[in-house]
């Protein structure tokens, strides 16, 4: 039998970084022994670790399968607009796949022969490739020393918005290199209106707002660890205006345009959408 412990006791050992650290690790040991299983409303099998769905009831599923489809409907939109025809050839790559919310929704509409998933988490790599049938890159080293097939449309959907600032510079410069020109990438992260909404990522964050909102303002991003992880993982937030100006500086003359689309995904994260410059004509 599945069971979810509950939120209260999560929040009572996070008090006990090496407590904590100990539950987490057995957790994602007793995930990995259970089978993945069905859930009612969800296509395809879940993984026991999969952090992305709340439970394993009809509500959980449907609430899973919606947001991933609500975002691959989105993210199909913007391939279209920038790709034009060249959409329907097009190869995709999830940065940070994870378990495969996204890319279950994104094989149904795109072949998987066509589709890479990417992920520091070897685990969800392999289930991705096993139940999707997509190519997975394990992510095994730092972002600067990666090399990924190149992709005409990249994202990373909740990533960047967990990673600190050298991390996150890391990352967006992989993201450069691996977009083909004339291709399209998408990142989301949090924007300092969901300062406002602080008890939502649980009960320890509302008390950090002043800080968070001070590092906002006078770095353009703020960055905490999730306590007693013990590793640079945990919540990020970014000033637009700071953020496209990292991503016009590390793109340079590959990019074509940069946009932002503010609380643009599922009403939550902004959304930042680069546009990458075609390939120069050879001269004539
Ligand atoms: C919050 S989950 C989002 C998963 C998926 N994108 C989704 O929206 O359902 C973040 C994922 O990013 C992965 N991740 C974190 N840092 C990464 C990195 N440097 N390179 C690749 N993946 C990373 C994590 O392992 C995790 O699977």
């Amino acid at each position: 039998m599945y069971t979810r412990v509950p939120r209260s006791l999560i929040e009572r050992l996070k008090h006990v970084p090496v407590a904590y650290r100990a539950a987490l690790g057995a957790r994602r040991l007793i995930g990995t022994v259970r089978p993945p299983r069905t859930v009612p409303g969800v296509p395809g099998r879940v993984h026991p670790n999969d952090t992305m769905i709340d439970g394993f009831d009809a509500t959980s599923g449907q609430r899973y399968t919606a947001t991933g489809e609500a975002t691959v409907d989105q993210l199909l939109a913007l391939a279209q607009d920038q790709l034009g025809p060249g959409a329907a050839t097009a190869r995709w790559l999830e940065l940070g796949c994870g378990y495969g919310r996204l890319m279950r929704q994104l094989v149904q509409r795109v072949p998987s022969e066509r589709v890479v998933g990417a992920d520091i988490d070897a685990q969800g790599v392999r289930f991705c490739e096993a139940e999707l049938g997509v190519t997975g890159i394990v992510c095994d080293r730092p972002p600067d020393e990666l090399e990924l097939p190149t992709a005409d449309v990249l994202f990373a959907v909740s990533v960047i918005s967990h990673l600190d600032a050298d991390l996150v510079d890391a990352v967006l410069r992989l993201v450069v290199r691996t977009v083909a020109p004339g291709g399209i990438a998408v990142l989301s992260t949090h924007g300092p209106s969901t300062l406002a909404h602080l008890e939502g990522y649980g009960p320890s964050w509302p008390a950090l707002h002043d800080e968070l909102a001070a590092d906002l303002a006078c770095q353009g991003w703020a960055h905490r660890t999730y306590t007693g992880l013990g590793r640079a993982y945990g919540l990020t937030w970014h000033d637009p205006e700071f953020l496209l100006a990292r991503i016009r500086t590390l793109a340079g003359d590959a990019l074509a345009d940069v946009e932002v689309h503010r609380r643009g995904l599922e009403a939550h994260q902004d959304l930042y959408v680069l546009r990458f410059a075609p390939e120069p004509r050879p001269a004539t």
